[in-house]
């Protein structure tokens, strides 16, 4: 999926994180993409999503715009980027003033996740170093849910997108279920999620079968320092995205 695609399909799109009747006013206010500022440095990126998710309700075109906007520069990010050589790694980088977490993820070469949901959260996706691979799924059905003929009901995938650097995915569980992959065998990834509302849980799928099952989230490190282990990296915690 090229960007523009992305934006086009997302356009008039609105995060509902407030009263509806205040949803208007605050629309009026980071609506229009050719207004955005480019954001100098992930510190400006920042300070402007604190401002966008405080209001009532956020555009999505608005968000991936501005986000798009951001020239990745290792150098701002760099500290809060660790990677593990087992399973790729989510760093927690602003909690958003509790509208949004905002996180590195380090993906070593070949790193993926599972097929997950993402508990009814907005979840943009920018990358900042690399390449990443998304497989958007349908969910599944009531049918499945039921197992009678697990065999038969695995997940298909629909869709398959490639995101370079500075490119900005979206999926809500409007849109489906997906996996992400670093597909390189020689390069690693690094990418920049938001999620709104945060979220400390979601749901892994089986491929083959469609059975979900609930897995918590652990964060690696948070602003820039190692979780202590034991703490909120408990082994035998499914990672998700
Ligand atoms: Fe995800």
């Amino acid at each position: 999926m090229d960007v523009v695609e992305n934006y086009r399909s997302n356009c008039n799109k609105y995060i509902q994180i407030g009263k509806e009747t205040e949803k208007l006013d605050a629309n009026e206010k980071y609506c229009d993409v050719a207004s955005i500022r480019v954001p100098e440095t992930l510190t400006d990126l920042i300070l402007e999503l604190n401002k966008i998710f405080a209001l009532d309700s956020v555009n999505v075109e608005y968000v991936q715009t501005l986000m798009t906007m951001y020239k990745s520069n290792p150098k701002e990010w760099r500290k809060f980027a660790k990677f593990d050589q087992h399973r790729y790694t989510r760093n927690l980088v602003d909690e958003g003033n509790g509208k949004f977490n905002l996180m590195l993820l380090c993906w070593n070469e070949n790193q993926g996740s599972s097929i997950h949901s993402h508990a009814n959260s907005h979840c943009f996706l920018k990358v900042l170093e690399g390449s990443v691979k998304e497989e958007l799924y349908d969910w599944p059905s009531q049918h499945q849910d039921l197992a009678s003929e697990p065999e038969q009901h695995g997940l298909e995938c629909r869709k398959i997108s490639t995101f370079n650097t500075n490119e900005v995915a979206y999926i809500s569980d409007n849109i489906g279920l997906h996996r992400v992959e670093n597909p390189s065998h020689t390069d690693k990834a690094v990418t920049l999620h938001l999620y709104s509302p945060p979220f400390q849980e979601c749901y892994c799928f089986d491929k083959m079968t469609g059975h979900s099952t609930v897995s918590k989230m652990t964060f690696w490190s948070k602003f820039g320092k190692r979780t202590p282990f034991g703490k909120d990296c408990g082994i035998g915690v499914a990672e998700n995205n």
